[in-house]
């Protein structure tokens, strides 16, 4: 099975880590799940949900944020995507300054260094020009930054079909088949 860690920081937005993990477990994939302090705030905040409950889904294990020597840590385990959804401007500004404090950062340098597909999906509004300047950076050594903000034109009615819309997009970087949302025709506008 291809396997992904999955982390989710202390963003809002823990709607798209809900739904973007069950596509993939859909998708029959393995998911290494990492959930920091302020994401299990925002988790139970935002979705009455804990990092356990995530934890259950089919093909998903959790891992404490805390343990460094977890399997996600290593560049030995062979792990064929990683994506923090949603992603703190504090993570962001971690990974862009080297720092791997913790499961969450280890895991998003490993992807950098062993040269691995890592999306990030920051949350915030406005971005402080630093926000900017660390997502120039990633972007830069390769990093896909896929921000929380979803397209009007395929007309959404519901919160889900917001939030689809941007899980759409991680799936597509991440090549796997979905139903989520219309993809653009051209035929549109007339
Ligand atoms: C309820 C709540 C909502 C937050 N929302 C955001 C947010 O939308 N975007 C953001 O970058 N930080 C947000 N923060 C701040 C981060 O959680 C904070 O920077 C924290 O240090 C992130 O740590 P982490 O990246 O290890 O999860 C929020 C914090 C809380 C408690």
């Amino acid at each position: 099975m291809p396997e992904a860690v999955v982390a989710i920081t202390g963003a809002s937005g823990a709607l798209y880590a809900e739904r973007l993990l069950r596509a993939l477990s859909d998708a029959d994939w393995d998911i290494l799940l990492i959930v920091t302090r302020e994401g299990a705030i925002n988790l139970d905040l935002e979705l009455g949900l804990s990092p356990s409950d995530l934890g259950k889904l089919k093909g998903v294990s959790l891992e404490e944020n805390g343990n460094l020597a977890a399997r996600s840590a290593s560049g030995s385990a062979k792990i064929d995507h990683y994506i923090i959804c949603p992603a703190s401007g504090t993570t962001i500004g971690k990974l862009a300054a080297g720092i791997s404090d913790n499961l969450v950062t280890r895991s998003a340098m490993v992807a950098l260094k062993e040269r691995r597909p890592l999306i990030v999906v920051p949350r915030e509004a406005p971005y402080a020009t630093i926000h900017l300047e660390n997502m120039t950076k990633l972007s830069s050594w390769g990093v896909v930054v896929l921000p929380a903000s979803p397209g009007f034109y395929s007309k959404p009615e519901t919160i889900d079909d917001l939030v689809d819309f941007v899980v759409a997009r991680i799936l597509d970087q991440m090549n796997i088949e979905h139903q989520l949302g219309k993809r653009w025709t051209g035929e549109e506008v007339q």
